[in-house]
This record gives C-alpha cells, structure tokens and sequence, in this order.
C-alpha cells in the first residue's frame, strides 16, 4: 500500500514506545487514527501530542487480552471512519523468569496481551477489511524473540513463535484467496520503550507475579539493560514498518546484527546439534 492519505489506522499498544511510533508516521503520512490501550490516562497524553484535530482520532481504552474489548475496537473504527486499512497489532508485555518460577496467572497474562490480541485482531478485523473494495494491511508485531529462545523469557518466547507462524501463515492464506490485505510481520530486537516495566499494566485478574529472585532476577536485570541500550528507536522501528507497507514486504527485521544468532538457531536444528546458547 503506497498510498495511505485519508485511510484508517487502528493501533494497539499505542500509548507507548512502538505503537506511540507507528502513529505518529501514520499522523504524519495523513492517516485517520484509531489508537488503543489498556493505559487511556498515557493513551490521552500520547494522542494529544500528536495534534491531530478530532475528527480525524478516535482513543479507545482496550484490554487486548478480552476479545469482548477487541471486538468493540472493530466496531468502534468501522463505524466511526466506516473502513480500517492499517491495522498494527502491537501492545504486548514482558515478563522475564525462569520457566519453572511462572505462575498459569503469568502465563496466561502474557500469552494473552502479546499473542490472543493477535487471534482477536484476525478475528474482528480481517473479515470486514476483505469485504472492502480498498487494499489494507495487517502489521502483527511479534520481535525476535520470535525466531529464536533466549532463557528467562519462556512465555515472552511462546507467545512471540505464535505470532510468527501465525503471521506466516496468514501470509500464505492472504495470498491463496488473491485478497487485496497485506501482511507483514515486525520483529524487533532491544529498542529503548517501557517494555520493561510492563507490569505497570498488568490487570488485576492476573494478579501479581511473584517477586524475581536469583537466576529470574539475573535474566530480568538483564533484559531491562538490554532494553535501555537498545541502539535503534521506537522511531527507527515505526520508519522500517511504514516502508514495508509500502513495499508489500512481510519480514521486517531492523536490527541486521541479530541475523547471525537466528543463522546459529537454524544451524543448530538442521545439524540436530544441542541448542547453541550467547551471552
Ligand atoms: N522494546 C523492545 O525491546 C521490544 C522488542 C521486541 C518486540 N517488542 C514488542 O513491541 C511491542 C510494543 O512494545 P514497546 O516496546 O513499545 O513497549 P511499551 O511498554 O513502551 O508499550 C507497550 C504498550 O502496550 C500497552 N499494553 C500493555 N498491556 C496491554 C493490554 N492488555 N491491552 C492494551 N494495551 C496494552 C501498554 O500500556 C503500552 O502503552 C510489543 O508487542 C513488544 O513485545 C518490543
């Protein structure tokens, strides 16, 4: 999709870091904007300083993890703007513990923001942007903890892998039915966001995680470090997602130098050789 002057956008995740990002190069390329979060009070803050006028924005306060919430997004964007041509599935959380510290409330509050959202978003979006007559496009946000399994992040790792193949084979399906949606698949590596104080919006009916200690607190300070260092922007990540619309392209990888640890993972399969552990 080149052209996206006067389209709509719906976002998630988007009071923050990535999705903050995509909207404001979707503001910039002329676009309407639906912006969801489960945070309204940073989600009002967010959109104000993307000076839009109101009749080109809709905020809706969504818990991505109740498909109830995604479903009243979807109808809320059509009815408002009456299409949806962008659609990014972005918010997700971070929790960082060994596997066997996670509680089923961890679990189930991770797989649900960072990989149900997605299902949801097929779900309620996809059909009605098909029946469209204009082209639109779906960025699922997944990272490249997707592609690979670095300790400390199992549930993080899970739900990412889904959000590939779930990716991917949408792909593949998108293309079978000569459909004019697109799909591409954003996978980032350390990008300096909140994504490390992800508990900040962790609802209460997943209660709370227990606090980390040892080998869990080792990995989690670790992979709050490596989030601050991150090179590359929430910017930097908005910019290479716009391109790939634009493109048509579906993997979107910014961070190249990560290329050399997937290689090792799928060396490692091919060669049956133990999984090679960095760092
Ligand atoms: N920052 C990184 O290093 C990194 C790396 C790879 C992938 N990602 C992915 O990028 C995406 C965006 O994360 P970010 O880094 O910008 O983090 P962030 O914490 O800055 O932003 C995430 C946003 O998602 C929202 N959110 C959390 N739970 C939600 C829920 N239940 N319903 C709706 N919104 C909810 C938060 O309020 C926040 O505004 C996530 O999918 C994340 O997994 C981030």
């Amino acid at each position: 999709m080149k052209q996206l002057r006067d389209l709509t956008a719906v976002i998630t995740g988007a009071a923050s870091g990535i999705g903050l990002e995509l909207a404001r190069r979707a503001a910039a390329e002329g676009m309407r904007l639906v912006l969801a979060d489960i945070d309204s009070a940073r989600l009002e803050t967010a959109a104000a300083s993307l000076e839009l006028s109101g009749d080109r924005l809709l905020l809706q306060r969504t818990d991505v993890s109740r498909e109830h919430e995604v479903l009243a997004l979807a109808d809320a964007a059509f009815a408002r703007f009456g299409g949806v041509h962008l659609l990014c599935n972005n918010a997700g959380v971070g929790l960082t513990r060994v596997s066997w510290e996670m509680s089923t409330a961890d679990w189930n509050w991770v797989l649900g923001v960072d990989l149900w959202s997605v299902i949801y978003g097929i779900q309620h979006f996809l059909p009605r942007m098909l029946q469209q007559p204009d082209a639109g496009h779906v960025v699922n946000t997944a990272s490249v903890a997707g592609l690979l399994s670095t300790p400390g992040m199992a549930a993080y790792n899970v739900a990412k892998h889904g959000v590939v193949t779930l990716s991917e084979t949408l792909y593949g399906e998108l293309l079978a039915a000569k459909a004019r949606v697109g799909v591409s698949l954003l996978c980032p590596a350390w990008v300096p966001t909140l994504i490390h104080e992800s508990a900040r919006n962790r609802p209460q009916r997943f209660g709370a995680a227990r606090p980390a200690a040892g080998l869990s607190a080792a990995y989690e300070a670790k992979s709050a470090q490596a989030v601050k260092s991150g090179r590359l922007t929430a910017a930097d990540m908005a910019n290479a997602v716009f391109d790939a619309v634009a493109e048509d392209r579906f993997y979107v990888i910014p961070h190249r130098r990560i290329n050399n640890a997937i290689q090792l993972r799928m060396d490692d399969i091919l060669n049956l050789r133990n999984p090679t552990q960095l760092g």
